[in-house]
């Protein structure tokens, strides 16, 4: 079981307010992904969870009981960290048996969850192996192996694949969503990157300086950001946010169009402009254009063999029913 419920959980780190009181609900078994900019708050909540962090004010529980007092070791949860932390000196085995070796754990039940996670893992071949005889992905692994061993009642991490390079990234996060669905283990997850978020995610928490922006499913957050703030960070390329005419014209005070929500049409269209840089994927094209009166030049993804150039014209019409509209304040509306 893994149900994390947060009541009013607020912290302060001396008069500063990190974390304004906020109420959030895991279910068990749910992949949650906290992600937003860097300083807004993620690990710090994630530490509160993991009792790294004392709460100023609210609750925590942990399957119905309550868990704002419990030292770390006493909740039942696995924490899994950027760095590694691995003992450089001891073995794979030794490593990942480290926690249940403190715990006094006889011997053959720590075999039998040697080998499940190392199993889980692909791991059996590399047991006797030192974590310097390793690649980064290997040692991840080898971290999350360690955390596995515990079977928590919830895996937390930490911008696991930060130090990884892009190729060893993907591989990696298919690597946990794959451990996640055979697990069925709750697995709460810190990114700054939207396209994690995005990929892993059952469900995304968008926190900004502490708040919660918005919770929901991935397509959900595309589809319907509930202000400004998550229009912009959730989508790649990021989407277009105008004010002016281009949103008087829809009765708003801005509008929100996505990059791969404009057509390129032969003449006419609602917005026509220069083409800047082109960003030339093969599948996709992502052209900046520049259109008069607008400050930031707009986005637009066409397929991968469009045949414009620096400084063509290039004329865009909006999918009328993908405008996301935004009132003064920020938030959508409906
Ligand atoms: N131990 C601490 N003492 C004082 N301020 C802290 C401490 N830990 C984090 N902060 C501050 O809390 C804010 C949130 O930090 P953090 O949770 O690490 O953000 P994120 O993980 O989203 O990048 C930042 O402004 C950071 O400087
Ligand atoms: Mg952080």
């Amino acid at each position: 079981m893994g149900r994390i419920t947060l009541e009013k959980v607020q912290k302060k780190f001396g008069e500063t307010e990190v974390i304004p009181p906020l109420d959030l609900t895991i279910e068990d078994g749910e992949f949650v992904v906290f992600v937003g900019p860097s300083g807004c708050g993620k690990s710090t909540l994630l530490r509160l969870i993991a009792g790294l962090e004392d709460v100023s004010s609210g609750e925590i529980r942990i399957d119905g009981t309550p868990a704002t007092d419990l030292p770390p070791a006493k909740r039942g949860l696995a924490m899994v960290f950027q760095s590694y932390a691995l003992y450089p000196h001891m073995t794979v085995r030794k490593n990942i048996a480290f926690p249940m070796k403190m715990a006094g754990m006889d011997q053959a039940e720590q075999d039998r969850r040697i080998k499940k996670a190392a199993d889980a893992l692909n791991l059996t071949d590399y047991l006797d192996r030192r974590p310097g005889q390793l690649s980064g992905g290997q040692r991840q692994r080898v971290a999350i192996g360690r955390a596995i061993v515990r079977e928590p009642a919830a895996f937390l991490f930490d911008e696991p694949l930060s130090n990884l390079d892009a190729a060893l990234r993907v591989g990696m996060r298919l690597e946990i969503s794959e451990l996640h669905s055979r697990l069925e283990t709750t697995m709460i997850y810190v990114t700054h990157d939207q396209v994690e978020a995005m990929t892993m995610a059952d469900k995304i928490v968008v926190l900004r300086a502490g708040n919660i922006e918005q919770v929901g499913s991935p397509l959900e957050l595309y589809r319907e950001p509930r202000n400004v703030f998550v229009a912009g960070f959730i989508g790649s390329p990021k989407m277009n946010l105008m004010s002016g005419p281009a949103a008087d014209a829809h009765g708003a005070h801005t509008i929100g169009i996505r990059p791969e929500h404009l057509d390129v049409v032969e003449s006419g269209g609602t917005f026509s402009g220069k083409v800047g840089v082109s960003e030339h994927l093969g599948s996709d094209t992502f052209f900046h254009v520049h259109v008069d009166a607008m400050e930031e030049p707009m986005t637009v993804r066409a397929g991968g063999e469009v045949g414009l150039r620096h400084g063509d014209m290039i004329h865009l019409e909006p999918q009328a029913d993908k405008i996301h509209r935004f009132d003064e304040k920020g938030l959508r509306i409906a």
